[in-house]
């Protein structure tokens, strides 16, 4: 047995001090002798998921003034364009935060590589440092430039190309490994979790990330279930056919759930808090042809920062998961029924694979490796006639999940985007808007388009 392909040996591997290039190299030739399919090689936890089975450890001491630097920020930073009387007390203070951050030496990363976990911690204290830096700057008449300093951009460079993701704030750095849990004795639950770094300080960005949690924890049955039709020793037999038809009835329950808990947003979440508070801390790097200020990575290559428009939940890999067991074809390059509309032809077909760099790679790997299978669920559902309804029904429970999402985006974002701010925000607004990422009406057709292209998916007679 290749030693790699040891679920105990990966787990060693990923979790004590793990040389992540020795890793990369026994993952590829394991990958290519993988007899069965084990998911710690992509870092996904058989209990866990995407998240890592425990909260990030503390970085060694010579990082120790990021994680401080981190630590200071809460309360003391503001929106740059936030012009109420506590944002302007709060101003100098926030500008002393920016210089202690421009004087810090650029440091090497190297000795971090050693391990994943202190990698994915690196990652996230930056991304969330630069974010704080970018956003609470003041707007200058002249809309100059923000000059991102090295001391932030090199190492976040480094640890995002170790992880093979992008240099800014992800759903990773927010959701996935910004938490802690509440006893220490019991185990990471949709109970015992708590959420760490916060930009906005509200509580609506805190049950955001609490209910993508929430998401993503659930989503771990749906892993099992599509791991499990990996293994099937043939998916012809009687009990391999049964087995798939329970598991997709099964399937179909989960992500009915998770729309209840999407559902739930509506309660835990405030729209204008979310839109007014949270959102302008997640932008990432505008457009060019955007009127904000142009974000400059300060000693880094540009073909470094190509992809910098901030986390989105559409970066969740359990979500991408669903929709590759299920094969949603969101790029239109299956002929399916009902044929795209001109809006869906418009949309944004790239949208999905777009966002899977935003992943980390073994993620993005997991990815590829479970849609890699001889036979998708779909084609064996169409080649045996009892499977069509179980799986016809989990697709329809995925297309009500993306009606729901869409009701949700229309509260969240498209309504929001016309209305006013609430009187207690005092905010100059050059011409709100989110950066790179999408807009209101944007969002709606692409987010439609995914609707339809998952209809699309349903076998007929
Ligand atoms: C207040 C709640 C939410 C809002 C306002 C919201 C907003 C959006 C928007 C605007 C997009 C379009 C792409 C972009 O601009 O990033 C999007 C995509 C997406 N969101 Fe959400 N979202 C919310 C909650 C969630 C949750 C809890 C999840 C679960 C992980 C999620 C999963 C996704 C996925 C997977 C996509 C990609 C498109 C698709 O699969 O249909 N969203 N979301």
């Amino acid at each position: 047995m290749n030693i790699a392909s040891s679920p105990l040996h990966l787990m060693n591997l990923l979790g004590s001090v793990a040389n992540v290039k020795t890793f990369a190299r026994s993952l590829t030739s394991s990958l290519m002798q993988e007899k069965t399919f084990c998911p710690q090689h992509y870092d996904v936890d058989p209990n866990t998921g995407c998240f890592p089975p425990e909260p990030l450890p503390q970085l060694p001491r010579p990082f120790s003034f990021w994680e401080n630097a981190l630590a200071e920020v809460q309360g003391v930073l503001y929106l740059g364009n936030d012009e109420s009387d506590e944002a302007l007390d709060k101003r100098e203070a926030g500008e002393n935060w920016r210089a202690q951050v421009r004087s810090w030496p650029v440091i090497e990363t190297t000795v971090l590589h050693e391990n994943i976990r202190y990698l994915q911690k690196a990652h996230m204290v930056l991304a969330f440092i630069m974010h704080f830096y970018v956003h609470s700057t003041p707007p200058t008449e002249d809309n100059s430039p923000i000059h991102i300093p090295r001391a932030i951009c090199v190492p976040l460079v480094a640890v995002s190309q170790a992880l093979g993701t992008a240099p800014v704030l992800t759903f990773a750095d927010t959701v996935l490994w910004n938490w802690t849990v509440i006893n220490p004795e019991l185990p990471l639950s949709a109970d015992n979790i708590r959420y760490v770094t916060l930009l906005s300080g509200t509580d609506a960005e805190r049950a955001f990330y609490e209910v993508s949690g929430i998401v993503e924890l659930k989503g771990v049955e749906m892993l099992q279930i599509i791991e499990s039709f990996m293994l099937l020793p043939n998916t012809t037999d009687y009990a391999s056919v049964a087995k798939i038809s329970r598991d997709l009835s099964q399937l179909k329950k989960i992500v009915e759930e998770l729309t209840d808990i999407f559902l739930s947003i509506r309660d835990a979440v405030d729209p204008k808090a979310f839109h007014w508070q949270c959102r302008p801390w997640w932008s990432g790097a505008p457009a060019p042809s955007s009127s904000q200020p142009e974000w400059i990575f300060e000693g880094v290559p540009k073909s470094a920062t190509v992809d910098v428009s901030g986390p989105s939940a559409g970066q969740s890999t359990v979500m991408h998961a669903l929709d590759v067991f299920l094969d949603i074809d969101h790029r239109l390059a299956q002929k399916r029924q009902p044929a795209p509309s001109e809006s869906n032809k418009k949309a944004d077909t790239g949208f999905m694979e777009r966002m899977r760099r935003y992943m980390p790679r073994l993620h993005r790997e997991y990815l590829a490796r479970i849609g890699d299978v001889p036979q998708s669920v779909r084609e064996v559902a169409n080649a045996t006639p009892t499977l069509r309804e179980p799986y016809n029904a989990a697709v329809a429970a995925l297309k009500r999940l993306r009606d729901v999402h869409i009701r949700i985006v229309t509260l969240y974002v498209v309504t929001m985007s016309h209305s006013a701010p609430p009187t207690d925000i005092k905010r100059k607004i050059q011409e709100e808007g989110i950066a790179r990422g999408t807009g209101g009406n944007e969002a709606s057709s692409l987010l439609k388009a995914g609707r339809d292209a998952t209809t699309r998916a349903m076998l007929k007679d």
